[in-house]
Parts: C-alpha cells; structure tokens; sequence
C-alpha cells in the first residue's frame, strides 16, 4: 500500500510539510510505502473551464498537474495539506483539486475508493474553514475518511516563523490520524474496496443541449 502526501505550501520544510511528515513517518512505521509530493515551483493553472477533458478524458492543459495527477491515481492513500491563506487552502493547492475532480470525473473517476485527509496549518485561525472546503473534495471524489481525536490541524508559524514541533497536540492527532489511516486502508484491501461507481457519472457527463 502507498500513500502520497501533497503539499500546497510554497515554503521548503515548512509547518505543513512538518505535520505531513509526522503522518507518513507513522505510516510507514506500519509498512506503508509513502512519498511527499511539494507543489513548491510547480505550475499548475486554475482550471479553465474549457470542458475539453470531457472528450479527451484527461485535463488538456500543459503544465505540471499530469505528473501529480498521476502520482494521485496510483497510491491507495491521498493525504492532502495546506497551509491556511485567509481561511482557505492555498490557491495552487485549490487550482490542483479543482482540475483533479474535474477531469477525473471525465476519466472514470480514479480516486474513488482511495482513503485520504486534509492537514492544515494556521498562525491562529482558519484551519477548520480550509479543512471543510478540503472535506468537501474528498467527499465529491468518493475518497473515504479516516477521523483522529480532533480535526487534522496543526498550530504554528506566528510571523511567519518555523515552528510547528512545538505543538504537541497537533503532532499527536496527526499520529493517531495516521493508524486510523492505515487501518482503514488495509481492511479496505481485505474486503475488496469500495462500491463500484454508479451511472450518475454518465448523468453528469450528458452532452449540453444544442
Ligand atoms: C498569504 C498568507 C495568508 C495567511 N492567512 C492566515 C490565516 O488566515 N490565518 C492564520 O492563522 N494564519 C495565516 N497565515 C499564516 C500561515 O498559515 C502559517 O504561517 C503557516 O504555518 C504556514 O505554513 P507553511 O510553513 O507550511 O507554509 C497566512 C500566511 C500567508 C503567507
């Protein structure tokens, strides 16, 4: 089993990158394979509503979302974390998602049945409203779950500061998260997955009418 932890933070070894580490470090203590993904220096455009993904079956734009996506539909684990940005999730974490539900719907949903999480980081406030808008997208993907003993959050960063090893709290939801995670995914396997996806994708895909 693999798990791939994407990162939305734009700063090398930073307060998400830390929590995100304390998750796959825990996962790998269990067997996990895991990979820390940065979107830091990538490219990735917004998505242009184009719906060309429709006929292709993959997103037409050429930039540095094909590799992650990629990445993405072949691990049975999607960790998805963020620093907080005005209470939501980065804008190059939010231009990946929105592209990754979109054309992924037009491929078949391939996230489906995977199990996943958000991690965010806030100076002060704001986790919860990024991590709800991150919810949301796990939800639409039918990615299933996991809870800790409290939302995925973490405490750090005041002026900008790197210091996210000093909330404890934070380290210790990440790492109960973390074998919820991989308990899940392993009786996932056992049991053969989720269910298979219905026909309210070909409903969503209906051609527009002339
Ligand atoms: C553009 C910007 C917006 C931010 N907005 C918030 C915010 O709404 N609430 C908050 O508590 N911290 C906010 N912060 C602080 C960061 O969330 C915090 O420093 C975090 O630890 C950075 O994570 P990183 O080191 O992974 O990049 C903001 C920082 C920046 C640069």
């Amino acid at each position: 089993m693999k798990t791939i932890a994407i990162c939305g933070s734009q700063r090398e070894n930073g307060n998400t990158e830390f929590f995100m580490r304390v998750v796959l470090d825990e996962l790998a203590s269990k067997g996990v394979e895991t990979e820390f993904v940065s979107l830091r220096g990538k490219t990735i455009q917004p998505c242009r509503g184009c719906y060309q993904c429709l006929s292709a079956g993959h997103c037409t734009i050429e930039d540095d979302f094909a590799e992650v996506f990629d990445k993405m539909r072949a691990a049975d684990g999607i960790l998805i974390g963020s620093p907080v940005y005005v209470a939501r999730p980065t804008a190059l974490m939010s231009a990946l998602l929105e592209r990754a539900t979109f054309s992924g719907r037009a491929a078949g949903q391939p996230l489906a049945g995977k199990v996943g999480g958000p991690v965010t980081v806030a100076r002060r406030t704001g986790q919860a409203f990024a991590s709800a808008e991150l919810l949301l997208w796990f939800f639409i993907n039918d990615i299933v779950v996991p809870g800790s003993m409290y939302w995925n959050v973490g405490v750090a960063g005041a002026r900008g500061a790197f210091d996210a090893e000093t909330d404890a709290e934070g380290v210790e939801i990440m790492k109960r998260y973390a074998v919820n995670m991989e308990r899940v995914m392993t009786a996932l396997a056992k049991h053969g997955g989720m269910a298979e996806s219905a026909d309210r994708d070909k409903l969503f895909f209906q051609p527009a009418k002339a």
